[in-house]
C-alpha cells in the first residue's frame, strides 16, 4: 500500500491517495468502485448497509450542549464530514456569502511565502486552502484529512486550472498523530479544523513538531465577534437561520449544521487559543480578526 510521508518514522494509519493532476485522475478512475465499497464501513456510527433514512443523527441535542467534551467526538466529526462532502463547498460559499474564499486568500498572504515553502494543510477537507497555497506560490503542498470522502474530492480536483506549477499530494491520516518526521514543513496550515479536533493541545503540538525552525502555523477558525451587536447578529444567523437552510440545501441527516454554531460558541476564545499555541512552543503568535471577528487568522512562529 502506498505510504503518506515525507521521511522518518513510518506513518500510523495513513496512506497517500494521489499526487498531482495525472495521478489524481488515475485515482478517481481506479478507485471509484473501491471508494463506494469502503466508505460506509470507514464511517463509524452505523452499519454499512443501513439505509440512509434509518441512520441516527450524529449530533443529538444533548451532545450539542458540550460537543468538545464528547468522548467520541473525532468519530462523529469524521462521520459528519464524510456525509456532507458532496455539498460541502457549495454550502460554504452560499452561507459565508463568498467570504470563505477571501479568508483563505488572506491566510495564505499572512503566511508570507517566499516561493520555496513546503506546506502541510492539516484537515484539508476538499482542498480549498491547499489550492490557495499552490496558487499563492508554495513550492509543494500536502493535504491531510481523516474523512475519506472529503479527501477523494480534493484529489479529484486535480484537473482544475488552479493546479499549475505547484506540486500537490493528498494523505489520509489523523491530525493528532501526523505521519511525518519532525521538522518536515516550512508552513503548516489548518482552516476550520482545530475546532473539530478531539484534543486541541495534541493537535497543535503535532503541528509544532512537524515544522522546521523558522516555520509558521497558520490557523483560520471561526471566532465570536467582540462587539455586542455584531455578536448578537452573527449568532442569530449561525444558530437560527443558517442551520435550517444549510441542512435543507445539503440534505444532511447528521446534524452537521447544528454542530457548527454550537462548536463555535463552546470553543476557547482567541486569547485561550493563543495561549495553547504558546504552550506548544511557538515563540510569537499573531491574531488577525476578519469580518468583525467572525473568523480569526492566527499566525504562530516557530523561531528558535
Ligand atoms: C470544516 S472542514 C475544513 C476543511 C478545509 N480545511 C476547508 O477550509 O474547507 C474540517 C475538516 O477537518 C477534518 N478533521 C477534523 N479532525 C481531524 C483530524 N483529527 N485529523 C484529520 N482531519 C480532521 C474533517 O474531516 C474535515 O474535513
Amino acid at each position: 500500500m502506498p505510504r503518506c510521508r515525507e521521511s522518518g518514522e513510518p506513518p500510523v494509519a495513513a496512506r497517500r491517495i494521489g499526487k498531482n493532476r495525472r495521478d489524481n485522475r488515475g485515482l478517481t478512475r481506479r478507485r471509484k468502485a473501491e471508494d463506494r465499497a469502503i466508505s460506509p464501513g470507514r464511517t463509524p456510527g452505523y452499519p454499512a448497509d443501513m439505509p440512509e433514512h434509518d441512520r441516527p443523527a450524529t449530533w443529538s441535542s444533548d451532545l450539542l450542549r458540550s460537543p468538545h467534551t464528547t468522548a467520541d467526538k473525532a468519530g462523529r466529526v469524521r462521520t459528519m464530514f464524510n456525509a456532507i462532502a458532496p455539498t460541502y463547498e457549495r454550502v460554504n460559499r452560499v452561507f459565508s456569502f463568498g467570504r470563505d474564499a477571501a479568508w483563505r486568500r488572506d491566510a495564505v498572504r499572512l503566511a508570507r511565502l517566499t516561493g520555496t515553502e513546503r506546506v502541510l494543510d492539516v484537515a484539508c477537507g476538499t482542498g480549498d486552502l491547499a489550492r490557495a497555497f499552490l496558487t499563492g506560490g508554495a513550492a509543494r503542498v500536502t493535504g491531510l484529512d481523516f474523512a475519506h470522502e472529503m479527501l477523494v474530492r480534493a484529489a479529484a480536483r486535480g484537473g482544475d486550472a488552479a493546479w499549475c506549477e505547484g506540486d500537490a499530494s493528498w494523505c489520509e491520516g489523523d491530525a493528532l498523530a501526523l505521519p511525518f518526521a519532525s521538522g518536515s514543513f516550512d508552513v503548516v496550515s489548518c482552516a476550520f479544523g482545530i475546532r473539530n479536533f478531539q484534543d486541541l493541545r495534541v493537535g497543535v503540538g503535532e503541528c509544532f513538531r512537524v515544522l522546521a525552525p523558522g516555520g509558521r502555523l497558520v490557523i483560520l477558525e471561526f471566532s465570536r465577534p467582540g462587539g455586542r451587536v455584531a455578536r448578537w447578529f452573527t449568532e442569530l444567523y449561525t444558530a437560527r437561520v443558517m442551520p435550517r437552510l444549510a441542512t435543507w440545501m445539503s440534505g444532511d441527516r447528521t446534524g452537521a449544521y447544528r454542530y457548527l454554531p454550537s462548536s463555535v460558541v463552546t470553543f476557547p476564545g482567541t486569547d485561550a487559543v493563543a495561549q495553547v499555541l504558546r504552550a506548544a512552543g511557538f515563540s510569537r503568535v499573531e491574531i488577525h480578526p476578519r469580518t468583525l471577528g467572525v473568523v480569526t487568522i492566527y499566525v504562530a512562529w516557530n523561531n528558535p
